[in-house]
């Protein structure tokens, strides 16, 4: 049964019982209609108490159910029927109470949670609004502006946040349920949320919210409409907002971003569910982390934030203090963010060494030293001297042959290449590298690890930039020759912004530093195929010392940090036009992306035939996550993007 009934003297008890996420999937909605047909005509009930059987009262609709006809009871009409009970429902909550969740919770006369438990609408990142009364019935219970934070941003609040707001009634210490079924029975009548009037109005700061909200939406459409959604029931009647509510979401339920965005929801879940995850792993709880760099410290952040210990070694006690100061700031941006509440027990988990000697105890060490395959090899060589038999030895290299990294070890079956994102504490990615002498356990090992860290780990072959380096390589010289062809550089960046991307590719250079990839290709000229078009003007920029921002020239000039197309850049391509004996031609934003996303879906394409990504959707969540491409699109190689 997915909804069960029990009572306690006079209180009666529903239970949503429907693992893992107690989702309002159809038998849910049918078994708490007949709660109510039982629950209402009985004497003996004089409260009622819903509640969440496992980790979670419930996370939502069921999205799996999102691509068919919708099937009565309907949610909405579910929650009305809650919220129009003669008797008292009390909602007490626990862990995730999202989307559907939370509308039910709106729909009961009072509210009792446990503090941690996590409030919210996130249905605008699945491309939705709320469909059963959420934009009508929260602006009544929390600030509008509140209102518009959760509904149109995603993001939830703690129910320590929720009470401050009114959105709870009374904080659970210990026994949820014992403190609902008191608080049912002292609750007088029920108390309805559609009752209440909107507490504020449309003022400045509410605007300046909505204009930032509608700002980072970049083109999904489903942001737009859940500010729309919740001015309406600032403006209207409810019984006009619950419909004009209803209508939306129903026509973006269907919209190619929300089918989209559900099978990226899918994807990003799937991963991992290959045989070589399931098995059993290798513990992770002791961390070594080689290099308190940029990337080192954030990969320490990521691995203490959320509970493992971690030894950093560095090369000298002026590089660990240096690597320290980096990962405390991180530690105390993480306290400010409120992802933790007290830096303390963190920092006590982290230690610095000079020494190798000191991960002897190490269950996993992740070396993250400067980029060069001799450097790497020779931390290698050091590591398989000191630590245990058992522990995986991970390199961080973003395009280096793993296969060569790991034959320096006696035993290479314990090496893999763990491939972090900047900064390494927040991006969700984690490419998980296989070398081809990498053992089952080690591979669970990293899924286990990546879990852990919350990451989305997404198993890749080894080749020059593994997944999404190899992808993006391809899209960089198409933007290259684009140039050629007879775009300006800031014709392209634009194109990619307004295509979704947070920036185009040669702002994104000049933010960079043009230096690495000229180092780069300078290194690899002597192999380089004589037939493959080349086009060399980034390399005439680096001769020029334009480096980008950080010696004040590069892709752009820049006034006073501001991109301001340059002059001698555009010199530079004319040259190079004309040498290439190129026509300089006219392209339209949309002829751009075009031209871009071919050759990012051809590369895609040779790195699924190759077996480097196990599938169009890992792609697809690695571009995503790890490289800006806009959500909404499903990713850059779905027929949606
Ligand atoms: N409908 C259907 N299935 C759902 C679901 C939903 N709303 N929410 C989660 N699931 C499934 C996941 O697909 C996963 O299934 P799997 O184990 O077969 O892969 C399982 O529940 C666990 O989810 P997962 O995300 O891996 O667990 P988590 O503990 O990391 O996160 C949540 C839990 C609830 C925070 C997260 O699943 C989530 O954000 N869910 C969506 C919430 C939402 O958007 N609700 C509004 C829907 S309109």
């Amino acid at each position: 049964m997915t909804v069960t009934i029990t009572s306690q003297g006079d209180v009666a008890i529903v239970t949503i019982d429907n693992p893992p996420v107690n989702a309002t999937s159809h038998a849910v909605r049918m078994g708490l209609m007949d709660a109510l047909t039982k629950t209402e005509p009985d004497s003996a009930v004089r409260a009622v108490v819903l509640t969440g059987a496992g980790r979670t009262f419930v996370a939502g609709a069921d999205v799996k159910e999102f691509d068919a006809e919708p099937v009565p009871p309907h949610l909405p009409d579910v929650v009305a029927a809650i919220e129009a009970a003669t008797k008292p429902w009390v909602a007490a909550l626990h862990g995730h109470v999202l989307g559907g969740g939370l509308e039910l919770a709106m729909g009961c006369h009072w509210r009792v949670a446990m503090p941690q438990a996590r409030l919210g609408l996130p249905e605008v990142t699945l491309g939705l609004i709320p469909g059963a009364g959420g934009t009508v019935r929260l602006p009544r219970l929390v600030p509008p502006q509140t209102a518009l934070t959760m509904i149109a941003g995603g993001k939830p609040i703690t129910a320590e946040a929720g009470l401050k707001f009114g959105l709870i009634d009374a904080l659970a210490e210990d026994d949820l349920r014992q403190t609902a079924i008191q608080f049912a029975k002292a609750a007088q009548g029920p108390r309805r949320s559609l009752s209440k009037p909107v507490t504020g109005a449309r003022d400045e700061n509410f605007a300046k919210v909505a204009a930032q909200l509608a700002a980072k939406a970049r083109g999904q459409q489903s942001v737009t409409a859940a500010i729309a959604a919740v001015e309406r029931t600032i403006d209207m009647a409810p019984e006009q907002a619950l419909a004009a509510e209803r209508t939306t979401f129903l026509g973006l339920k269907a919209s190619p971003q929300a089918k989209a965005l559900r099978r990226l929801f899918f994807a990003e879940r799937a991963t991992l569910n290959d045989p070589r995850c399931k098995g059993p792993a290798r513990p992770i709880d002791r961390v070594g982390v080689i290099g308190g760099g940029t990337m080192g410290a954030g990969i320490a952040a990521a691995c203490l934030l959320r509970g493992l210990t971690v030894t950093m070694v560095e090369r000298n006690a002026e590089s660990a203090a240096a690597g320290a100061t980096r990962l405390h700031a991180i530690v105390e941006s993480s306290a400010k963010r409120g992802i933790i509440v007290d830096t303390r027990p963190v920092l006590d988990r982290f230690k610095t060494a000079t020494d190798y000697a000191a991960l002897a105890d190490r269950d996993l060490v992740i070396e993250a030293v400067f980029e060069d395959i001799d450097v790497k090899c020779d931390v290698f060589r050091q590591l398989d001297a000191v630590l245990r038999p058992d522990a995986v030895i991970a390199t961080n290299t973003s395009y280096l042959d793993i296969n060569t990294i790991a034959a320096t070890l006696r035993d290479p079956s314990r090496a893999i290449g763990l491939h972090f994102f900047s900064p390494a504490h927040i991006m969700k990615l984690l490419e998980i590298v296989l070398p081809d002498q990498v053992s089952d356990d080690v591979v669970a090992t990293a899924a286990k690890l990546a879990k852990r860290l919350g990451k989305i780990g997404v198993l890749a072959g080894i080749c020059d930039g593994f997944i999404g380096n190899r992808i993006m390589s391809a899209y960089r010289r198409e933007a290259d020759y684009l140039l050629e062809d007879g775009a300006s550089p800031t014709q392209v960046d634009d194109a990619m912004r307004a295509y979704g991307l947070p920036m185009g590719v040669f702002e994104m250079q000049d933010l960079a530093g043009l230096d690495i990839a000229w180092a780069m290709r300078k290194r690899r000229a002597a192999t380089r195929d004589p037939t493959e078009r080349y086009v060399d003007i980034a390399d005439q920029l680096c001769a020029l010392g334009r480096f980008g921002q950080k010696t004040g020239k590069g892709w752009y000039d820049y006034d006073n940090g501001m991109p301001v197309p340059s002059k001698k850049v555009d010199e530079i391509i004319a040259k190079a036009r004309s040498s290439a004996k190129i026509t300089p031609r006219r392209f339209t934003a949309d002829d751009i992306m075009e031209r871009i996303l071919a050759a990012l879906r051809s590369e895609a394409a040779a790195v699924l035939a190759e077996g480097i990504a196990r599938s169009a959707d890992d792609i697809n969540v690695v571009m995503v996550n790890g490289y800006g491409f806009p959500r909404w699109t499903g990713g850059p190689i779905t027929s949606s993007g």
